[in-house]
């Protein structure tokens, strides 16, 4: 047989029958620690050489499961969890980099990423280029200087541009560089960067995957060997998940495909909608003919996700009056969920960052993040018109 859709993966693989009770549905295990009859068993497991838990900083079988799950969405061999997508990408970072060694990456990503190429990497005689995710003979040159790691997010948070995933991991695998990309905006169900040649996959569980707005978490997913590493690195430093986040997370999962089916269409609609508003100078979405990255989007993703961006004419000042008349949309720090959140990334994905931070990344000052929901497109689009009016 075939190997199954993401749907039918997604809801199968998130069950498993309870030997005892019958129950279908993965049970939320809450234990601290995990107890043995005999001095010898303890060990085994203790030391890896049997499978089971021992003490849920170091695992436990509700977040087992979820990042077994996460492996099977991503590709690959093994997945391992964290207690937000912030503890998954500093771990990862911090597990493989060791001083007197560089990184190269991207002026664009995510904040929070961004502060630790600039701020905490540098701290400890890491060197770190981050470079115009647009310009990929110069992530290239600056990959073919010699370098240990490649960090990539794509599409990008929060001005959804689209690096080629498959050329710029070959050339990281070329100097023999570890290729690192933030899957988050894409998902699993539109993007898997480990068939384009990523090493190592990362996830803010809390955006799509959770999709309910009730649950942080992060997760890496890679090969066998890499995931031990940054494993490790978490039992050592204790940014698990907890396991009533991971039944959570297991719980979304199930309608992962459903969701993200869903908001890729209504981001579409929304997006072609504001491009012909006369209030709109600039809309950001790969999905629309005219953005840059459009046919390389077409080529490496299967739908182009439910975030898009646009500039309001009029700048912060038109952002203050427009956001808060919308009706269908939350103003939250937070996206791929099934309800509308918007926000512009002063206060959303580069809130840690400083206005001159943020012009240095190339976020501009009036630009206003919409990630859509589930909801009625129809209903997203007569919200955005009134309040646009
Ligand atoms: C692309 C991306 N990566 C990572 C993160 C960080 O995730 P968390 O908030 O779960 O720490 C975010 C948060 O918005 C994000 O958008």
């Amino acid at each position: 047989m075939p190997q199954a859709g993401f749907s039918t993966r997604s809801v199968h693989l998130t069950n498993q029958i309870d030997p005892h009770t019958h129950a279908m549905e993965v049970p939320i295990v809450l234990n601290t620690a995990f107890a043995y009859k005999d001095l010898e068993s303890w060990l085994r497991v203790a030391l890896h050489q049997e499978p089971g838990h021992i003490y849920s900083r170091n695992s436990n079988p509700t977040c087992r499961h979820f990042e077994e799950v996460m492996a099977d969405l991503e590709g690959t061999e093994a997945a391992t969890s964290f207690s937000t997508g912030m503890a998954a990408i500093s771990s990862t970072l911090l597990a493989l980099l060791s001083p007197g060694q560089r990184v190269v990456s991207i002026k664009d990503s995510y904040g929070a990423t961004y502060l630790h190429f600039t701020q905490i990497l540098p701290r400890f005689q890491i060197r770190c280029d981050v470079l115009d995710s647009e310009d990929h003979e110069g992530i290239e040159a600056a990959i073919a200087q010699g370098c240990d790691l490649v960090y990539l997010e794509s599409p990008t948070n929060p001005t959804l541009k689209v690096l080629d995933l498959r050329r710029i991991c070959a050339a990281a695998a070329r100097v023999g560089a570890v290729t690192v990309v933030d899957n988050t905006f894409a998902t699993p169900i539109n993007q898997n960067p480990a068939a384009l040649g990523a090493d190592l996959v990362i996830h803010s569980a809390t955006k799509f995957i959770c999709g309910h707005n009730d649950a942080l978490g992060g997760v890496v997913c890679g090969s066998r060997e890499l995931v031990g590493q940054v494993y490790r690195y978490r039992e050592l430093t204790g940014s698990a998940l907890d396991p009533f986040s991971a039944y959570l997370l297991i719980r979304s999962i199930k309608t992962l495909a459903l969701r993200v089916r869903q908001q890729n269409e209504n981001a579409l609609q929304v997006a072609r909608y504001l491009e012909r508003h006369p209030a709109v100078s600039r809309v950001y979405y790969p999905g629309l003919p005219h953005h840059p990255n459009h046919d390389l989007a077409t080529r490496q993703m299967r739908g182009f996700g439910g975030v898009l961006s646009f500039d309001l004419k009029g700048g912060m000042e038109t952002i203050e009056q427009v956001l808060p008349r919308l009706r269908h949309a939350y103003m939250a720090a937070n996206l791929g969920q099934v309800a509308t959140i918007v926000g512009p990334p002063a206060a959303t994905s580069h809130v840690e960052c400083t206005q001159e931070e943020r012009a240095a990344a190339g976020i501009p000052e009036g630009l206003v993040r919409y990630a859509v929901g589930i909801e009625d497109v129809e209903d997203l689009i007569a919200d955005l018109e009134q309040a646009l009016s």
